[in-house]
C-alpha cells in the first residue's frame, strides 16, 4: 500500500535518486531551480510516497512572490520511479500537496510543467501571462491554481524566491568530519597492512 507522508531528513537520498532518475542532471538548470536553491520548502510542503518502506515518489513546495507582495508557492519538482508510474501515485502527492497548501492558508501554486498533465488538478495558464519565471521558460508551461479566488487577479512581474534561507554547513565542523573520515581510513589501512 502507498503512503503519502512529509518528508524526513532520512528520506534524502532516496529523494535525490528518485529526481535523478525522473529528470538527470538538467533539473538543476531549470529556471524554477533559481528559485529553489539555497532555500528550504514550505513548511509542511515537502512529501514524499512510500510503498512498502521504499520511496517512490516526491513533491515540494517553496515560497514565492508572484510580482511584487503577491505571496504564492512554487510547486515542484514532482516525481515518481518509473517503475511505479501510472498507479496514481503522482495524482495522489498532488493532491496532498494542494490540501494542505490550501489548509496552510496560502494564496496560489505556480509551478513550470506540461498543462495535459497539470490541468486534472485545476492548473491552467490563464493567470500567468504577464508572471515571469527567472531564467527561459515555455510560456504555455507557467501554470497555476488559484487556492483563494482572484488570487492571481493582475498579478504582473519576476516570480521571486522568498523562502526561508537553508542553514549553511559549519566550515569547522565540516573540516572536523573530513579529518576524522581519514583518520578512520588510516586506522582501516594499518590494520589491513598488520
Ligand atoms: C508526471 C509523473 C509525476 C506522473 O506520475 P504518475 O504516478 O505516473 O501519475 P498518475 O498515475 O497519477 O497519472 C498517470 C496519468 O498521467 C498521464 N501523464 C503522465 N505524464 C504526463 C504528461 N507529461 N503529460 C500528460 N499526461 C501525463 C499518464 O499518461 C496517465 O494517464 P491516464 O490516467 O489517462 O492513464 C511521472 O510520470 C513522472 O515522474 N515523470 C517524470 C517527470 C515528468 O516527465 N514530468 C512531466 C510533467 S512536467
Amino acid at each position: 500500500m502507498v503512503t503519502i507522508r512529509e518528508e524526513k531528513l532520512v528520506d534524502f537520498a532516496a529523494r535525490e535518486a528518485v529526481l535523478d532518475e525522473a529528470y538527470g542532471a538538467v533539473r538543476f538548470e531549470k529556471a524554477s531551480e533559481r528559485l529553489r536553491e539555497g532555500r528550504v520548502p514550505a513548511a509542511g510542503l515537502s512529501l514524499v510516497a512510500v510503498d512498502r518502506g521504499q520511496l517512490v515518489g516526491t513533491v515540494q513546495l517553496w515560497q514565492v512572490t508572484a510580482g511584487p507582495g503577491r505571496p504564492a508557492l512554487l510547486l515542484g519538482p514532482l516525481a515518481v520511479h518509473p517503475k511505479h508510474r501510472n498507479r496514481g501515485i503522482g495524482s495522489a502527492l498532488m493532491r496532498r500537496a494542494i490540501a494542505r497548501a490550501h489548509l496552510a492558508g496560502h494564496n496560489a501554486i505556480l509551478l513550470v510543467g506540461d498543462a495535459a498533465y497539470y490541468s486534472r488538478f485545476g492548473f491552467s495558464a490563464a493567470t500567468t501571462g504577464a508572471l515571469w519565471m527567472p531564467g527561459p521558460c515555455q510560456r504555455d508551461r507557467l501554470l497555476a491554481l488559484e487556492l483563494r479566488p482572484e488570487a492571481l487577479a493582475g498579478a504582473r512581474g519576476m516570480i521571486g524566491a522568498t523562502g526561508r534561507l537553508a542553514p549553511k554547513p559549519d566550515l569547522n565542523l565540516l573540516i572536523a568530519a573530513n579529518g576524522g573520515t581519514q583518520r578512520a581510513n588510516a586506522r582501516k589501512l594499518v590494520r589491513h597492512a598488520a
